[in-house]
């Protein structure tokens, strides 16, 4: 549905992408993840046809956005990073204005504001100025102005950011609605947890470049990042080190154990080896390979504002 070749886009020295590429299935949501300034909006912006590239290609359900660029917008729906409303106009005015630039009016406008508002559970504020609006609001009614001219594709720059953990449940919930009901996403994020949860496949971007991009597995596998299993008990190194060949091993002392362990045979073979040679263990935790240890791994950073 979406397909992005050799992108590359500078802002004076600043080199914001150099060389991305990456393709969208249709009905998938694909999350877009990276850190501060690493290119998310600029990848976005001109998939969206606001900002041109230097170079590469974009095509959206096969037209190509630098010649078909009007008909990609039709389909096409952006929900901006920054929050694009109006604060002295209501929610309905402002659904009403960016409709409008979508070629929507009269009736149609009025049935499909009314839609979103709905979606976006503001149908009982519809009347209210923006600026009375709390953060979650404005955020939902940002959402909902991408979605008026029912898009094929939307394109999210950070729908969630800033608000309550119960307003993002919500924001996600709308999206995989949308997409159940046929839509396409792109979802940029800086939150692992909802891009674990939401997106079916992932890019890692950095410094304008795609690290890495697969499925939470694939990204898994890829970084060589493992379970750490920590073992605690009344034994000691000597007793249990001949048991542990083939594991790599992060910390050891008497009567504690922390190590990474790639699958899940690995994991049984170890355990099983340490309980049938009658090693005390009191308690064993295990820390499922994470996206976050995956992005550390690529990036060398974490990912936090
Ligand atoms: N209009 C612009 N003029 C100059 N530099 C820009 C402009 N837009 C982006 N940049 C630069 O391009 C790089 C990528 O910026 P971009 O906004 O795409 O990052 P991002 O991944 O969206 O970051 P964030 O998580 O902070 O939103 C940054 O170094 C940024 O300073
Ligand atoms: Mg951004």
């Amino acid at each position: 549905m979406i397909e992005v070749r050799g992108l590359a886009k500078s802002f004076g020295d600043v080199q914001a992408l150099s060389g991305v590429d990456f393709a969208v299935g249709e009905g998938e949501i694909f999350g877009f993840l990276g850190p501060n300034g690493a290119g998310k909006t600029t990848t976005i912006s001109i998939i969206a046809g606001l900002l041109g590239a230097d170079s590469g290609t974009v095509r959206v359900n096969g037209m190509d956005i630098a010649k078909d660029g009007t008909r990609v917008r039709q389909i096409l729906g952006v929900v901006p990073q920054d929050i694009a409303l109006y604060e002295e106009l209501t929610a309905r005015e402002n659904l009403h204005f960016w409709g409008g630039l979508y070629g929507l009016a009269g009736k149609k406008l009025r049935g499909e504001t009314d839609r979103v508002l709905e979606i976006v559970g503001l149908s009982d504020r519809a009347d209210d100025p923006v600026r009375e609006y709390s953060g979650g609001m404005k955020r939902r009614l940002n959402l909902s102005a991408g979605l008026i001219h029912g898009p094929k594709v939307i394109l999210l720059d950070e729908p969630t950011l800033g608000i309550d953990p119960q307003a993002r449940l919500n924001i996600l919930d709308i999206i995989r609605n949308g997409v159940s009901g046929g839509m396409t996403a792109v979802y940029t994020t800086h939150y692992l947890e909802e891009a674990e949860k939401l997106c079916s496949r992932i890019a890692i971007i950095d410094h304008g470049k795609i690290l890495a991009q697969g499925t939470l597995a694939e990204l898994v596998m890829l970084a060589g990042e493992g379970s750490v299993v920590t073992v605690t008990g009344a034994f000691s190194s000597a007793q249990v080190s001949p048991l542990l060949k083939g594991i790599t091993v992060e910390h050891f002392g008497d009567g504690s154990l922390r190590m990474m362990i790639p699958g899940r045979s690995e994991l049984s073979g170890a355990l099983g080896r340490l309980f049938s040679a009658g090693i005390p263990i009191e308690d064993v935790s295990i820390r499922e390979p994470s996206l976050e240890g995956v992005f550390m791994k690529l990036t060398g950073r974490e990912l936090r504002d």
